[in-house]
């Protein structure tokens, strides 16, 4: 179970808003979740989920604290277009694992999973002082990986023929972000704000690595400890 101080009341965007969940939010899951497309790209088995089944998710990961939810709203409107979250917070290795999904279909390809998810890598690298975030994702998802990427993300392995879809097997293709990789991203963008977007900006001038954290000379990887406690 999550500490409550881990989840944010809200987190603002350029175009959307991440806003804690709400019991109304159900009757958009039951939609979301009952339309094939969607369960095609989400779940391991074949066919939309049952009501019973969405309403026993949506209480206890999405209300409930087994995971940090989040629901996306265009900021804009305030429309609600979907959900992302945290499951498996484990402070002892500073790790999460991430999951997103935009229901409503007409906002798919538009940016806004792409900033919903930096929103919430910003959250657990910033805030909670995560060391790494994981996710899988079907590698027929072709929209998700390159929105993944986009946000930082980096393809760390697959599991080879996992999923049997539309007759045939595809991989499931494992990906993740460090902190550091976080960090070299906010930095590099960073230089490129400062050098009004020139070629090259950032790179070599000594803001990049005095911003990376300590890190252990075996291993490449950060030493800074997390200083959550292990909640799972
Ligand atoms: C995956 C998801 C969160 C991405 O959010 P999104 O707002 O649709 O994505 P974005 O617009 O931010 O980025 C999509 C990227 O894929 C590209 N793209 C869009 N439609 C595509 C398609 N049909 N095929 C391949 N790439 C596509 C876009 O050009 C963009 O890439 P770019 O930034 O390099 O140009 C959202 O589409 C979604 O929830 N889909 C259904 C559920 C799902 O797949 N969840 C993930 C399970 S792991």
């Amino acid at each position: 179970m999550l500490h409550r101080s881990w989840f944010p009341d809200r987190l603002v965007g350029d175009r959307v808003v991440l806003k804690r969940h709400v019991p109304g939010n159900l009757a958009a899951f039951m939609r979301w979740y009952a339309d094939p497309e969607v369960s095609r790209l989400t779940r391991y088995q074949d066919g939309p989920m049952a009501r019973p089944e969405i309403e026993r998710f949506f209480q206890a990961r999405v209300l409930g604290t087994d995971s940090l939810a989040m629901a996306i709203h265009e900021g804009a409107s305030d429309r609600l277009l979907g959900t992302c979250a945290f499951s498996q917070l484990d402070g002892e290795n500073g790790s999460a694992l991430f999951h997103i999904t935009i229901g409503e279909k007409d906002a798919w390809g538009k940016g806004f999973g792409t900033e919903a998810t930096r929103l919430m890598l910003e959250h657990a690298f910033e805030r909670l002082r995560l060391h790494r975030i994981g996710l899988s994702v079907f590698a027929f998802n072709e929209r998700a990986i390159r929105s993944y990427r986009r946000a930082g993300f980096v393809i760390e392995g697959r599991a080879r023929e996992a999923i049997r879809r539309d007759g045939r097997w595809w991989d499931e293709v494992e990906m993740s972000i460090l902190d550091s990789d976080w960090r070299a991203i906010a930095s590099a963008a960073a230089g490129a704000r400062d050098a009004g977007g020139a070629p090259g900006a950032g790179a070599g001038d000594g803001t990049e690595r005095d911003e990376q954290p300590l890190t252990d000379p075996a291993t490449g990887r950060p030493v800074d400890t997390p200083t959550i406690e292990r909640i799972r």
